[in-house]
């Protein structure tokens, strides 16, 4: 996942192999503000507690309790506007909802002009709910209900992103039905290998996404979606796969669109005008990762298909993108209490937090790295290696996998988990009925509990046996 392989850091003689964390010994006082929120904060003074959004990390961990997430809004606004402003007034910049979606953020969503992209009934009815326009929200998914369809068509979304052929079908049958014409888009798969994890790679053939470029499979799609009364083709999608650098894949992507698209113009007469490229911008989990700034992303993005497009003789269409980690990704941290700590001699010393898996399940499932620091106060102790375990009853129950603490870190110290802000709470389970975090949004020295924490009545309330 992080492209980073081990954490930069001090050398523990005792326990790593030799020749493996070379370079220089890293402060674990300072805060990487590549992976950390903008307004994440060390204290200056003796005590070094961290802060963000004017709020020191005690007084939100009294405030709200451990596990939080703790999440910057004014970082996460910025980052919005960033890609909103980048994209410029020709392109659509659609958040995917799918990295975290709340009603405070559908609303800062809205107001920083951005659209949003849902892939569930849920997601739809937390948009709609929190007053997001219908037309400002794209509907995808691989296998949509007819009733998540027919809630779509009805609120008036602005597009649905077609997957498969059935689903031609199924959309223009509700379209008709409810006397609508439906604007849709066809997700195709353009045969791209996405360098980065297998589960999150979504371009090649062999997955369930999308209908294929090859063998004709998407002009036909094309050759269907035109024929029916119930729905107004708009454009071609697609999302190679995501927490991707390498921005070759997104130029192979854009030729191989902007092909179909000449071919439809060939073969129809018709010159679809919009064309979505997708999320999948990678972020920072480790200082050693480098993530492209938006402006570079819109300007390499823009080129490519504006090149594609002159070259086939076509008129550039509108393009729209949907990032969902790059925006945000960043902009939260996970913050714990430590518990027990069991040194291991000669292996490495387990620091147990009290959260795990059920709130960052992304390191068992896709070996991903992150990194860790002490922040409710200074230390210059002596780095021990750790790895950050939870509270469950699973050995994979791993959230930093190897990691450098103080060596004099103790039980009621926190700790946080920088870049926490995709795909950790969206993702959140209440497996051994462990408790989802709440999500605490930061600004100007306030805190406001956005998601709140999850409790044992939620629990029982849903035990109905
Ligand atoms: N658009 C579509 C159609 C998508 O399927 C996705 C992500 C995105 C946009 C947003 O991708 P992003 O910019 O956030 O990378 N749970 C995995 C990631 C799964 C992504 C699924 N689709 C993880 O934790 O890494």
């Amino acid at each position: 996942m992080s492209r980073s392989a081990h954490p930069a850091g001090p050398r523990h003689a005792d326990v790593l192999p030799e020749g493996h964390y070379s370079g220089p010994a890293a402060d674990l006082n300072a805060l990487d503000p590549k992976v950390w929120a903008q307004t994440v904060t060390r204290d200056a003074d003796a005590n070094g507690v961290v802060t963000v959004g004017g709020i020191d990390v005690k007084t939100l961990a009294e405030r709200h309790g451990t596990p939080a997430y703790v999440l910057d809004e004014a970082d996460f606004r910025e980052r919005a506007r960033a890609w909103r402003t980048a994209f410029g007034p020709d392109a659509d910049v659609f958040y995917a909802g799918k990295a975290f979606l709340s009603r405070a953020v559908v609303r800062w969503l809205h107001e920083e002009g951005l659209n949003l992209d849902v892939c569930s009934g849920g997601e739809l009815a937390t948009a709609l709910s929190a007053g997001m326009p219908a037309d400002r929200i794209a509907f995808h998914g691989n296998n949509k209900s007819v009733s998540e369809i027919t809630r779509a068509i009805e609120a008036g979304v602005g597009r649905i992103v077609l997957d498969s052929f059935q689903e031609i079908v199924r959309v223009a049958h509700v379209a008709q039905s409810l006397g609508k014409r439906q604007p849709v888009q066809i997700r195709i798969t353009v045969g791209v290998e996405a360098h980065t994890h297998e589960f999150i790679a979504t371009a090649h053939e062999d997955q369930k996404f999308g209908i294929p470029l090859a063998g004709g499979q998407a002009a036909e799609a094309v050759r269907r979606a035109l024929q029916l009364d119930g729905l107004e083709l708009i454009g071609i999608h697609s999302h190679i796969g995501s927490q991707i650098f390498d921005m070759s894949g997104f130029e192979v992507a854009a030729h191989r669109v902007v092909g179909l698209l000449k071919d439809i113009r060939d073969e129809h007469g018709v010159e679809l005008p919009e064309i979505d490229l997708g999320g999948g911008l990678g972020i920072a989990y480790t200082s050693d990762d480098d993530p492209r700034e938006p402006h570079d992303i819109a300007k390499a993005l823009t080129e490519i298909v504006t090149r594609e497009c002159d070259s086939a003789r076509l008129r550039t269409p509108r393009i729209s993108v949907e990032p969902g980690r790059a925006i945000v990704g960043p902009t939260a941290f996970t913050l714990y209490e430590v518990g027990t700590i069991k040194p291991l001699d000669g292996l490495r010393t387990y620091v147990s937090v009290d959260g795990g898996m059920s709130d960052n399940i992304r390191t068992a499932l896709y070996d991903a790295e992150y990194s860790v620091a002490l922040v409710s106060r200074r230390s210059d102790a002596e780095p021990m290696l750790a790895r950050v375990v939870g509270k469950h009853c699973e050995s994979g129950d791993i959230v930093v996998k190897d990691a450098f603490l103080p060596g004099d870190l103790a039980p009621g110290d926190l700790i946080a988990v920088p870049a926490t802000g995709a795909y950790c709470r969206s993702m959140a389970s209440n497996y051994n009925h462990v408790l989802r975090p709440p999500v605490v949004a930061v600004k100007d020295g306030e805190s406001r509990v956005i998601v709140r924490r999850e409790t044992e009545e939620d629990l029982l309330r849903l035990d109905v046996g």
